[in-house]
Formats: structure tokens, C-alpha cells, sequence
């Protein structure tokens, strides 16, 4: 399918995020590859969101997560579970805001650029799969209702992806 640009407003967090939530139901459409949607979701979210320098999937293998599909920088290949934001993030199976990366302990710069973070679990059917997770150049840019859109745009990418061969060890 064909996905044209266009500009999300997120001045108004709720509605860009409905939106984009729309469109990227839309983009995964008919389509259940890890690596297309990864790299799709991981496209369409750096283009859409104002502010971030990074933008991209982690999957689980054993007991590391795994770089896979995104936008930025070259990052770090390997996490261990329980290390730095992304490895907490999956280790508690729950949606992490990092105000100050220099202030989180353990964290992992792959960006220097970085000064903010969030990181959302990717989980279905109760199996943690991996993470979603962005950088942002600016100090505290992510906030309670980008953890609520961004767990939205997570929970689409599960469901319409089979991530069987992603996960492959
Ligand atoms: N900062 C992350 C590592 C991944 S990069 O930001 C792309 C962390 O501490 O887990």
C-alpha cells in the first residue's frame, strides 16, 4: 500500500496519536512480516513525532533483546534483560519514562545526542516479545499521554505481526 507523508499536529496529543494509530492499522494492513512491519512502524513513527533522534525495535532472543528495525543512529546489537532502559523496561514488562537519561542508572548511550527516552514492552498473549523504543534530543520530551500513544502504536504492531521468525535464537 502506499503510505503518503503527511504532517501529524502534536499540539494536540490524543488526536495526532489517534491518527497516527489509524494510519499505521492502515500501513500493517495485509501484511504479518516482522521485518516489513518493524521497519514500517519504525519509519512512519520517525517521521511523525516531532523531537526524536531514534526510533526503533529491540526483539527478545534467549535472554538478550536484539537491535531489529529502525531509524537513527547505529545502536548497540545486544541487551541483556535488566540492563540499561530498554533491558529494565522488558525485565518489568512495563512502559518506562526516562526525564534525563544521565540521571538513569546503567544507561545505555548509543546516541550521544540522546537526552531522553521512553521505552514501551512489546507483549501478546502475555509473551514478551521486546521493546519499542525512542530517543529524544531534548530533556523530559516524553510525557504520560506519549506512554499511552506510543502503547497503542505497540499493541497495533503486535497484533498485526508475526514475530515467530524475529524471535528465532
Ligand atoms: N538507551 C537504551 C539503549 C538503546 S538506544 O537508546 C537506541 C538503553 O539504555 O537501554
Amino acid at each position: 500500500m502506499e503510505h503518503a507523508a503527511k504532517r501529524y499536529d502534536f499540539r494536540d496529543k490524543r488526536s495526532a496519536y489517534a491518527e497516527l494509530a489509524a494510519d499505521l492499522a492502515a500501513l500493517l494492513a495485509g501484511e504479518r512480516d516482522a521485518i516489513a512491519n518493524a521497519a514500517n512502524t519504525s519509519a512512519l513513527i520517525f517521521d511523525a513525532l516531532p523531537e526524536i533522534n531514534w526510533a526503533g525495535f529491540y526483539f527478545l532472543k534467549g535472554s538478550e533483546l536484539v537491535v531489529g528495525p529502525f531509524q537513527g543512529k547505529p545502536a548497540c546489537v545486544r541487551i541483556a534483560l535488566g540492563r540499561g532502559v530498554c533491558g529494565t523496561a522488558a525485565n518489568e514488562r512495563t512502559t518506562i519514562v526516562v526525564a534525563d537519561v544521565h540521571a538513569f542508572p546503567g544507561h545505555i548511550a548509543c546516541d550521544s545526542a540522546s537526552q531522553s527516552e521512553i521505552v514501551v514492552p512489546l507483549i501478546a498473549a502475555d509473551r514478551l516479545l521486546g521493546v519499542l523504543d525512542l530517543d529524544s534530543p531534548r530533556r523530559a520530551r516524553f510525557d504520560e499521554l506519549d506512554a499511552r500513544g506510543l502503547e497503542r502504536i505497540a499493541r497495533i504492531f503486535s497484533a498485526s505481526t508475526d514475530l515467530s521468525d524475529a524471535l528465532a535464537q
